[in-house]
């Protein structure tokens, strides 16, 4: 098959891990005999740097136009100071958007011989952790009107957070389906203790729960649930909450899964069409450095593969391949735990694309 690729590689270590993608994208049509072409787009601070805003048009448009987008990250220091209209984070934002993907999928397993890189406790991690955040991804406070203004000498901001039902329910629907299709549960996330947005989100979702009677349903509030993810993380299967709080809790899932840097995400709306990047942002700290770890990176193309382009075979094929050298001891910086084998992030993506 032939399949166009929009590619943003963004700022910070962004442009390091998508080469690995890229590697292992290539061996993997090489091996299946499909042809994928790309097409290397400016967005985010290095757009800024050469076009004076964080999404061109034309940037924008090749989102718009092709079979779906990889993305590595965008943002930094150097543009934090930046009119907030034009900073590099707004440039994600309105391709999700404008692309309309509406549910973000971020999966938090932890592989078998990773255990030794979380930092919970073994026992806990023997229980087993392996959930899926289902994160709405264009509405709540990140769309909501916003704004500074003075009043009596003082600055007041304010940012909205609004929901509407059928904003809920459509991403409901895909966290429903995708439990259908893992091991029957479903928690929904909210704080309806305090907000209107949560009692709305709420309503919908026990709406849908009685649609779905084989799949069985929590509500949890978010501040347990931030709690519950490091006590008792064997107890989810799928999460399905708003967007900002399923921002936070996928750090923080991430994490226990032993580096935020090993998960990656799917974002899709109605049609195939998606965009796909790991869920951790520019890691300043490390940029430049070949030290990054690339799987989250590698992990978002596999689901491409699977989620946009129907290629289930391949997909499985990059994720045995990750597999297989992690079982083999190689591990990035970030992951390393005494023993192992350390490796670049270059190496990282040679070593999964040999075993491919
Ligand atoms: P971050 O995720 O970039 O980094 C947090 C920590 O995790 C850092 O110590 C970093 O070194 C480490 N880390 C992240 N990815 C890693 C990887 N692949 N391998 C090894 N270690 C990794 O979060 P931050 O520092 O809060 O944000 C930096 C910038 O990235 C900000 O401008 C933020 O807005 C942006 N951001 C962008 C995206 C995105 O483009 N999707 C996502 C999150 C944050
Ligand atoms: C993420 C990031 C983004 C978000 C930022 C960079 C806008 O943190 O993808 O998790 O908050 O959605
Ligand atoms: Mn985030």
């Amino acid at each position: 098959m032939n399949k166009r690729i929009t590619v943003i590689k963004g700022d910070g270590i962004g442009p390091e891990i998508i080469d690995e993608a890229i590697k292992v994208l290539d061996a993997a049509a090489d091996k299946y005999h499909h042809h994928f072409t790309y097409n290397y787009i400016d967005a985010g601070g290095c757009a800024i740097d050469k076009f004076g805003t964080s999404l061109p048009d034309a940037s924008l448009a090749a989102c718009l136009d092709c079979d779906s987008v990889l993305l590595g990250a965008v943002g930094g220091p150097k543009w934090d100071q930046v009119d907030p209209a034009i900073r590099p984070e707004k440039a994600l934002l309105k391709i999700r958007k404008e692309m309309g993907l509406f549910s973000n999928l971020r999966p938090a397993k932890v592989f078998d011989v990773l255990a030794a890189a979380s930092p919970l406790k073994p026992e806990i991690v023997a229980q087993g952790i392996d959930l899926l955040i289902v994160r709405e991804l264009i509405g709540g406070v990140y769309f909501g009107e916003r704004e500074t203004k003075e009043i009596n000498n003082e600055l007041k901001a304010t940012d909205i957070m609004s929901y509407s039902e059928h904003e809920i329910e459509r991403v409901g629907r895909v966290a429903f389906e995708t439990a259908r299709k893992r091991r029957h549960h479903v928690t929904s996330v909210d704080k309806a203790n305090v907000l209107d947005t949560s009692r709305l989100w709420r309503k919908v979702m026990h709406r849908l729960a009685e649609e779905y009677p084989d799949v069985t349903y929590t509500d949890m509030l978010v501040d347990n649930t931030a709690m519950q993810l490091v006590k008792n993380p064997s107890q989810f299967d799928v999460v399905v909450t708003e967007n900002m709080f399923g921002d936070i809790l996928s750090d923080e899932a991430s994490m226990i899964t032993g580096s935020i840097g090993l998960i990656p995400s799917s974002s899709l709306g109605v049609g195939s069409r998606g965009m796909y990047e790991p869920i951790h942002g520019s890691a300043p700290d490390i940029a430049g450095m070949n030290i990054a770890n690339p799987i989250g990176t590698i992990l978002s193309a596999a689901m491409m593969l699977k989620y946009s382009f129907e290629m289930e075979a391949e997909s499985q094929a990059i994720e045995d391949a990750v597999n297989a050298v992690l079982n083999e001891g190689y591990r990035t910086a970030d992951i390393y735990t005494e023993g192992k084998i350390k490796l670049t992030c270059s190496a990282m993506g040679d070593k999964i694309v040999s075993k491919l």
